[in-house]
Protein backbone atom coordinates (compact mmCIF):
# COMPACT_ATOMS: atom_id res chain seq x y z
CA UNK A 1 0.00 0.00 0.00
CA UNK A 2 1.87 3.21 -0.70
CA UNK A 3 0.16 6.41 1.02
CA UNK A 4 -2.42 7.76 -0.29
CA UNK A 5 -2.67 11.89 -0.83
CA UNK A 6 -5.47 13.53 0.36
CA UNK A 7 -7.15 14.39 -2.66
CA UNK A 8 -9.52 17.51 -3.80
CA UNK A 9 -13.29 16.13 -3.90
CA UNK A 10 -14.35 16.02 -7.79
CA UNK A 11 -16.49 18.61 -7.11
CA UNK A 12 -13.28 20.68 -7.00
CA UNK A 13 -12.28 20.06 -9.89
CA UNK A 14 -15.30 21.14 -11.93
CA UNK A 15 -14.62 24.70 -10.70
CA UNK A 16 -11.16 25.14 -12.22
CA UNK A 17 -11.55 27.17 -14.89
CA UNK A 18 -13.73 29.85 -12.35
CA UNK A 19 -12.05 32.95 -11.51
CA UNK A 20 -8.99 31.81 -8.48
CA UNK A 21 -11.19 33.89 -5.95
CA UNK A 22 -13.90 31.29 -6.57
CA UNK A 23 -11.05 28.19 -6.29
CA UNK A 24 -9.48 29.62 -3.39
CA UNK A 25 -12.78 29.61 -1.24
CA UNK A 26 -13.93 26.32 -2.16
CA UNK A 27 -10.45 25.63 -0.99
CA UNK A 28 -10.05 26.80 2.17
CA UNK A 29 -13.69 26.79 3.08
CA UNK A 30 -15.81 23.66 1.49
CA UNK A 31 -13.01 21.33 1.37
CA UNK A 32 -11.94 21.30 5.14
CA UNK A 33 -15.87 21.21 5.73
CA UNK A 34 -15.88 17.93 3.42
CA UNK A 35 -13.04 16.59 4.96
CA UNK A 36 -14.64 16.67 8.70
CA UNK A 37 -18.03 15.43 7.14
CA UNK A 38 -16.35 12.56 5.78
CA UNK A 39 -14.51 11.73 8.78
CA UNK A 40 -17.79 11.27 10.50
CA UNK A 41 -19.74 9.35 7.49
CA UNK A 42 -18.24 6.17 7.96
CA UNK A 43 -17.44 6.12 4.71
CA UNK A 44 -15.30 2.85 3.35
CA UNK A 45 -12.53 5.82 1.13
CA UNK A 46 -11.05 7.31 4.27
CA UNK A 47 -7.03 8.04 3.08
CA UNK A 48 -4.25 6.26 5.04
CA UNK A 49 -3.23 10.07 5.79
CA UNK A 50 -6.15 10.31 7.75
CA UNK A 51 -4.34 7.77 10.66
CA UNK A 52 -0.57 9.45 9.48
CA UNK A 53 -0.66 11.69 11.80
CA UNK A 54 -3.46 12.05 13.71
CA UNK A 55 -2.53 15.65 15.44
CA UNK A 56 -2.58 17.08 12.42
CA UNK A 57 -6.38 16.52 11.36
CA UNK A 58 -9.83 18.58 12.46
CA UNK A 59 -10.93 15.82 13.92
CA UNK A 60 -14.41 17.03 15.48
CA UNK A 61 -16.17 15.79 17.31
CA UNK A 62 -13.41 12.98 18.56
CA UNK A 63 -14.20 9.49 17.86
CA UNK A 64 -15.57 7.36 20.48
CA UNK A 65 -13.19 4.63 18.99
CA UNK A 66 -11.44 4.12 15.67
CA UNK A 67 -12.18 0.34 14.09
CA UNK A 68 -10.22 -0.94 11.19
CA UNK A 69 -12.36 -3.67 9.12
CA UNK A 70 -11.24 -6.01 7.29
CA UNK A 71 -13.10 -8.06 4.72
CA UNK A 72 -11.25 -11.29 3.82
CA UNK A 73 -11.61 -11.72 0.25
CA UNK A 74 -10.47 -13.10 -2.98
CA UNK A 75 -9.09 -10.21 -5.42
CA UNK A 76 -11.89 -12.24 -7.99
CA UNK A 77 -14.93 -11.59 -6.16
CA UNK A 78 -15.01 -8.01 -7.95
CA UNK A 79 -19.20 -8.46 -7.90
CA UNK A 80 -19.03 -8.59 -4.28
CA UNK A 81 -16.60 -6.00 -3.49
CA UNK A 82 -18.75 -3.77 -5.36
CA UNK A 83 -21.83 -4.42 -3.71
CA UNK A 84 -20.23 -4.34 -0.13
CA UNK A 85 -18.84 -0.81 -1.19
CA UNK A 86 -22.56 0.24 -2.28
CA UNK A 87 -23.65 -0.97 0.76
CA UNK A 88 -21.56 0.54 3.41
CA UNK A 89 -21.46 3.63 1.62
CA UNK A 90 -25.52 3.95 2.17
CA UNK A 91 -26.09 3.45 5.82
CA UNK A 92 -27.82 5.64 7.57
CA UNK A 93 -27.77 7.18 11.27
CA UNK A 94 -23.73 7.54 11.38
CA UNK A 95 -21.94 7.84 14.93
CA UNK A 96 -19.28 9.63 15.56
CA UNK A 97 -16.99 6.41 15.44
CA UNK A 98 -14.80 5.99 12.74
CA UNK A 99 -14.39 2.71 10.88
CA UNK A 100 -12.27 2.14 7.99
CA UNK A 101 -13.10 -0.67 5.80
CA UNK A 102 -10.11 -2.19 3.75
CA UNK A 103 -10.81 -5.36 1.17
CA UNK A 104 -8.07 -7.80 2.63
CA UNK A 105 -5.93 -10.16 0.42
CA UNK A 106 -3.01 -12.20 -0.66
CA UNK A 107 -0.92 -12.10 -3.54
CA UNK A 108 -2.34 -11.05 -6.79
CA UNK A 109 -1.77 -14.11 -9.41
CA UNK A 110 -2.91 -13.05 -12.78
CA UNK A 111 -2.48 -10.86 -15.57
CA UNK A 112 -6.01 -9.63 -15.24
CA UNK A 113 -5.95 -9.33 -11.34
CA UNK A 114 -2.50 -6.81 -11.77
CA UNK A 115 -4.82 -4.45 -14.36
CA UNK A 116 -8.56 -4.68 -12.91
CA UNK A 117 -7.42 -4.26 -9.08
CA UNK A 118 -4.89 -1.78 -10.04
CA UNK A 119 -7.77 0.23 -11.33
CA UNK A 120 -10.46 -0.57 -8.53
CA UNK A 121 -7.28 1.14 -6.43
CA UNK A 122 -6.70 4.10 -7.99
CA UNK A 123 -11.02 4.49 -7.61
CA UNK A 124 -11.43 3.70 -4.31
CA UNK A 125 -8.33 2.87 -2.32
CA UNK A 126 -9.82 0.54 -0.24
CA UNK A 127 -7.80 -2.39 -0.76
CA UNK A 128 -4.98 -4.05 1.47
CA UNK A 129 -2.89 -6.53 -0.73
CA UNK A 130 -0.81 -8.87 1.91
CA UNK A 131 2.25 -10.65 1.46
CA UNK A 132 1.01 -14.61 1.57
CA UNK A 133 -0.63 -16.81 -0.77
CA UNK A 134 -4.35 -16.66 -0.93
CA UNK A 135 -5.77 -19.08 1.19
CA UNK A 136 -8.20 -19.79 3.89
CA UNK A 137 -7.19 -21.53 6.81
CA UNK A 138 -3.31 -21.48 5.58
CA UNK A 139 -1.85 -18.37 7.33
CA UNK A 140 -3.90 -15.51 6.00
CA UNK A 141 -5.48 -14.54 9.12
CA UNK A 142 -2.31 -14.36 10.98
CA UNK A 143 -0.78 -12.39 8.08
CA UNK A 144 -3.49 -9.83 8.02
CA UNK A 145 -3.08 -9.46 12.01
CA UNK A 146 0.92 -9.60 11.91
CA UNK A 147 1.06 -7.00 9.10
CA UNK A 148 -0.98 -4.46 10.86
CA UNK A 149 0.76 -3.03 13.52
CA UNK A 150 3.97 -2.59 11.11
CA UNK A 151 1.79 -0.53 8.77
CA UNK A 152 0.11 1.79 11.10
CA UNK A 153 3.58 1.95 13.15
CA UNK A 154 3.35 6.00 13.18
CA UNK A 155 3.13 7.46 16.43
CA UNK A 156 4.75 4.70 18.97
CA UNK A 157 2.54 6.29 21.57
CA UNK A 158 0.96 3.10 23.04
CA UNK A 159 -2.02 5.15 25.09
CA UNK A 160 -3.07 6.57 21.23
CA UNK A 161 -2.88 3.24 19.37
CA UNK A 162 -4.20 4.21 15.32
CA UNK A 163 -7.02 2.24 15.90
CA UNK A 164 -8.90 0.75 18.89
CA UNK A 165 -10.20 -2.41 17.25
CA UNK A 166 -9.46 -4.35 14.43
CA UNK A 167 -12.37 -6.81 13.02
CA UNK A 168 -11.65 -9.53 10.66
CA UNK A 169 -14.70 -10.33 8.54
CA UNK A 170 -16.04 -12.31 5.70
CA UNK A 171 -17.06 -11.21 2.44
CA UNK A 172 -20.55 -12.48 3.14
CA UNK A 173 -21.42 -11.24 6.55
CA UNK A 174 -23.49 -8.00 6.34
CA UNK A 175 -22.64 -5.39 9.13
CA UNK A 176 -25.28 -3.07 10.58
CA UNK A 177 -22.57 -0.05 11.10
CA UNK A 178 -24.59 1.77 13.13
CA UNK A 179 -25.77 -0.91 15.54
CA UNK A 180 -22.09 -2.38 15.56
CA UNK A 181 -20.84 0.91 16.61
CA UNK A 182 -23.39 1.30 19.40
CA UNK A 183 -22.31 -1.79 20.88
CA UNK A 184 -18.48 -1.35 20.54
CA UNK A 185 -18.78 1.80 21.99
CA UNK A 186 -19.48 0.19 25.30
CA UNK A 187 -16.68 -2.57 25.13
CA UNK A 188 -13.51 -2.12 26.91
CA UNK A 189 -10.30 -0.65 24.76
CA UNK A 190 -8.28 -3.34 25.96
CA UNK A 191 -7.94 -7.31 25.58
CA UNK A 192 -11.53 -7.82 23.96
CA UNK A 193 -12.13 -10.67 22.18
CA UNK A 194 -15.70 -10.15 20.97
CA UNK A 195 -17.75 -11.77 18.17
CA UNK A 196 -20.77 -14.57 17.78
CA UNK A 197 -19.44 -17.55 19.61
CA UNK A 198 -19.30 -20.84 18.76
CA UNK A 199 -20.55 -23.57 18.35
CA UNK A 200 -23.96 -22.19 18.86
CA UNK A 201 -25.61 -25.19 20.01
CA UNK A 202 -23.67 -25.87 23.31
CA UNK A 203 -21.43 -23.80 25.63
CA UNK A 204 -18.35 -25.49 25.74
CA UNK A 205 -16.06 -22.93 27.53
CA UNK A 206 -13.07 -24.74 26.60
CA UNK A 207 -14.02 -25.00 22.88
CA UNK A 208 -15.64 -21.42 22.58
CA UNK A 209 -13.74 -19.15 20.22
CA UNK A 210 -15.52 -16.26 17.85
CA UNK A 211 -16.55 -17.36 14.61
CA UNK A 212 -14.71 -16.40 11.61
CA UNK A 213 -17.75 -14.25 10.15
CA UNK A 214 -16.40 -11.32 11.78
CA UNK A 215 -14.69 -10.51 15.09
CA UNK A 216 -13.29 -8.01 16.66
CA UNK A 217 -9.56 -8.00 18.77
CA UNK A 218 -8.88 -5.20 20.48
CA UNK A 219 -5.02 -3.27 19.19
CA UNK A 220 -3.35 -4.48 21.90
CA UNK A 221 -4.36 -7.86 21.53
CA UNK A 222 -3.46 -7.55 17.56
CA UNK A 223 0.17 -5.96 18.39
CA UNK A 224 0.77 -9.06 20.48
CA UNK A 225 -0.02 -11.84 17.74
CA UNK A 226 2.03 -9.67 15.55
CA UNK A 227 4.85 -10.49 17.79
CA UNK A 228 4.00 -13.55 19.99
CA UNK A 229 6.00 -16.83 19.11
CA UNK A 230 2.60 -18.27 19.55
CA UNK A 231 1.27 -17.73 16.84
CA UNK A 232 3.79 -17.12 14.51
CA UNK A 233 3.92 -20.94 15.48
CA UNK A 234 0.88 -21.53 14.38
CA UNK A 235 -0.71 -19.94 11.79
CA UNK A 236 -2.62 -22.83 9.61
CA UNK A 237 -5.67 -24.44 10.56
CA UNK A 238 -9.63 -23.21 11.02
CA UNK A 239 -8.37 -19.61 11.13
CA UNK A 240 -11.60 -18.66 13.28
CA UNK A 241 -10.76 -21.48 15.79
CA UNK A 242 -6.48 -20.65 15.56
CA UNK A 243 -7.26 -17.52 16.82
CA UNK A 244 -8.87 -18.07 19.83
CA UNK A 245 -5.95 -20.76 20.40
CA UNK A 246 -3.46 -17.94 20.58
CA UNK A 247 -5.29 -15.92 23.10
CA UNK A 248 -5.58 -19.38 25.22
CA UNK A 249 -2.71 -19.66 25.25
CA UNK A 250 -1.19 -16.67 25.22
CA UNK A 251 -3.71 -16.35 28.82
CA UNK A 252 -5.20 -13.57 26.52
CA UNK A 253 -8.50 -11.79 26.36
CA UNK A 254 -10.17 -12.28 29.79
CA UNK A 255 -12.67 -9.54 27.82
CA UNK A 256 -14.70 -12.21 25.91
CA UNK A 257 -18.13 -10.36 24.64
CA UNK A 258 -20.44 -12.79 22.96
CA UNK A 259 -22.94 -10.91 20.54
CA UNK A 260 -25.68 -13.79 20.28
CA UNK A 261 -28.47 -13.50 19.22
CA UNK A 262 -27.41 -9.77 17.25
CA UNK A 263 -25.28 -11.92 15.23
CA UNK A 264 -26.23 -14.97 13.34
CA UNK A 265 -26.26 -17.06 9.72
CA UNK A 266 -28.86 -16.37 7.45
CA UNK A 267 -32.50 -18.30 8.06
CA UNK A 268 -31.49 -22.26 7.56
CA UNK A 269 -31.13 -25.64 9.31
CA UNK A 270 -27.64 -24.44 10.82
CA UNK A 271 -27.46 -23.83 14.70
CA UNK A 272 -26.15 -20.31 14.13
CA UNK A 273 -29.11 -19.27 12.47
CA UNK A 274 -32.34 -17.61 12.69
CA UNK A 275 -35.18 -15.57 11.65
CA UNK A 276 -33.88 -12.26 10.81
CA UNK A 277 -34.40 -9.51 13.62
CA UNK A 278 -34.40 -5.91 14.42
CA UNK A 279 -31.80 -6.17 16.62
CA UNK A 280 -29.32 -7.20 14.42
CA UNK A 281 -26.00 -6.39 14.40
CA UNK A 282 -25.09 -7.99 11.71
CA UNK A 283 -26.30 -11.66 9.14
CA UNK A 284 -23.49 -14.06 8.08
CA UNK A 285 -24.22 -16.72 4.80
CA UNK A 286 -25.21 -13.97 2.47
CA UNK A 287 -24.20 -16.23 -0.33
CA UNK A 288 -25.52 -14.72 -3.00
CA UNK A 289 -27.65 -11.49 -4.18
CA UNK A 290 -31.15 -13.05 -3.10
CA UNK A 291 -30.01 -13.45 0.24
CA UNK A 292 -28.06 -9.69 0.45
CA UNK A 293 -31.40 -8.77 -1.24
CA UNK A 294 -34.28 -10.38 1.41
CA UNK A 295 -31.88 -9.19 3.99
CA UNK A 296 -31.21 -5.53 3.12
CA UNK A 297 -35.21 -5.30 2.21
CA UNK A 298 -35.96 -6.47 5.74
CA UNK A 299 -33.67 -3.80 6.99
CA UNK A 300 -35.48 -0.88 4.57
CA UNK A 301 -32.42 -0.33 2.96
CA UNK A 302 -33.69 1.00 -0.17
CA UNK A 303 -36.96 2.59 1.31
CA UNK A 304 -35.47 6.24 0.92
CA UNK A 305 -35.25 5.27 -3.05
CA UNK A 306 -36.93 8.87 -4.37
CA UNK A 307 -39.63 8.51 -7.23
CA UNK A 308 -38.63 9.68 -10.45
CA UNK A 309 -40.22 9.14 -14.13
CA UNK A 310 -37.02 7.43 -15.39
CA UNK A 311 -37.27 4.29 -13.33
CA UNK A 312 -39.73 1.90 -12.15
CA UNK A 313 -38.40 -0.61 -9.58
CA UNK A 314 -41.63 -2.28 -7.87
C1 LIG B 1 2.38 15.44 13.79
O1 LIG B 1 2.05 16.78 13.55
C2 LIG B 1 2.45 17.65 14.61
C3 LIG B 1 1.91 19.05 14.28
O2 LIG B 1 2.05 19.34 12.91
C4 LIG B 1 3.96 17.63 14.73
O3 LIG B 1 4.38 18.46 15.78
C5 LIG B 1 4.40 16.20 15.03
O4 LIG B 1 5.81 16.11 15.07
C6 LIG B 1 3.87 15.23 13.96
N1 LIG B 1 4.15 13.87 14.39
C7 LIG B 1 4.62 12.94 13.56
C8 LIG B 1 4.83 11.60 14.16
O5 LIG B 1 4.87 13.17 12.39
C1 LIG C 1 -32.05 7.26 12.91
O1 LIG C 1 -32.00 7.59 14.28
C2 LIG C 1 -33.19 8.13 14.80
C3 LIG C 1 -32.99 8.52 16.24
O2 LIG C 1 -31.65 8.51 16.57
C4 LIG C 1 -34.34 7.15 14.64
O3 LIG C 1 -35.53 7.70 15.10
C5 LIG C 1 -34.47 6.77 13.17
O4 LIG C 1 -35.46 5.78 13.04
C6 LIG C 1 -33.18 6.27 12.61
N1 LIG C 1 -33.30 6.05 11.19
C7 LIG C 1 -32.90 4.94 10.58
C8 LIG C 1 -33.07 4.92 9.10
O5 LIG C 1 -32.38 4.02 11.15
C1 LIG D 1 7.04 -12.24 1.46
O1 LIG D 1 6.93 -13.62 1.71
C2 LIG D 1 7.95 -14.37 1.13
C3 LIG D 1 7.63 -15.85 1.29
O2 LIG D 1 7.17 -16.13 2.59
C4 LIG D 1 9.28 -13.96 1.76
O3 LIG D 1 10.34 -14.70 1.16
C5 LIG D 1 9.50 -12.47 1.52
O4 LIG D 1 10.68 -12.03 2.16
C6 LIG D 1 8.33 -11.67 2.01
N1 LIG D 1 8.47 -10.29 1.57
C7 LIG D 1 8.31 -9.27 2.39
C8 LIG D 1 8.45 -7.92 1.81
O5 LIG D 1 8.02 -9.41 3.57
C1 LIG E 1 4.11 -11.96 -2.87
O1 LIG E 1 4.56 -11.04 -3.84
C2 LIG E 1 5.76 -10.35 -3.46
C3 LIG E 1 6.01 -9.29 -4.51
O2 LIG E 1 5.86 -9.80 -5.78
C4 LIG E 1 6.88 -11.37 -3.37
O3 LIG E 1 8.07 -10.73 -2.97
C5 LIG E 1 6.52 -12.41 -2.33
O4 LIG E 1 7.49 -13.43 -2.27
C6 LIG E 1 5.15 -13.04 -2.62
N1 LIG E 1 4.81 -13.82 -1.46
C7 LIG E 1 4.28 -15.03 -1.53
C8 LIG E 1 4.00 -15.69 -0.22
O5 LIG E 1 4.06 -15.57 -2.59
C1 LIG F 1 7.58 0.55 15.26
O1 LIG F 1 8.61 1.50 15.07
C2 LIG F 1 9.57 1.50 16.12
C3 LIG F 1 10.55 2.63 15.87
O2 LIG F 1 10.39 3.19 14.62
C4 LIG F 1 10.29 0.13 16.13
O3 LIG F 1 11.24 0.08 17.17
C5 LIG F 1 9.23 -0.96 16.33
O4 LIG F 1 9.85 -2.22 16.26
C6 LIG F 1 8.16 -0.86 15.28
N1 LIG F 1 7.10 -1.80 15.60
C7 LIG F 1 6.56 -2.63 14.67
C8 LIG F 1 5.47 -3.50 15.16
O5 LIG F 1 6.94 -2.67 13.53
C1 LIG G 1 8.08 -21.90 18.62
O1 LIG G 1 8.86 -22.75 17.81
C2 LIG G 1 10.23 -22.71 18.10
C3 LIG G 1 10.99 -23.52 17.08
O2 LIG G 1 10.35 -24.74 16.84
C4 LIG G 1 10.47 -23.23 19.54
O3 LIG G 1 11.82 -23.17 19.86
C5 LIG G 1 9.68 -22.36 20.50
O4 LIG G 1 9.77 -22.86 21.82
C6 LIG G 1 8.21 -22.29 20.09
N1 LIG G 1 7.55 -21.31 20.93
C7 LIG G 1 6.35 -21.50 21.46
C8 LIG G 1 5.84 -20.42 22.33
O5 LIG G 1 5.70 -22.50 21.22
Amino acid sequence: MKPAIPRPPPSTTTFILLPMALLAFLYFFLFPLAKELKLQSLQTTCRRSTFANLTELPIAPKPDFRLFMGILTHPDHYERRHLLRLVYSLQPNLTTAHVDIRFVFCNLTKEDQRVLVALEIMRYDDILILNCTENMDNGKTYAYFSTLPKLFNTTGDADRPPYDYVMKADDDIYFRLGRLAQSLKKMPRHDLYYGCAVPCDRVNPYRHYMSGMGYVLSWDLVQWISTSEISRNHTVGPEDFTTWTWLRDGNRAKDKFDTKPAMYNYPSGDPCAHDLVPDTIAVHQLKNNLKWARTLKYFKVTDGLKPSKLYHIS
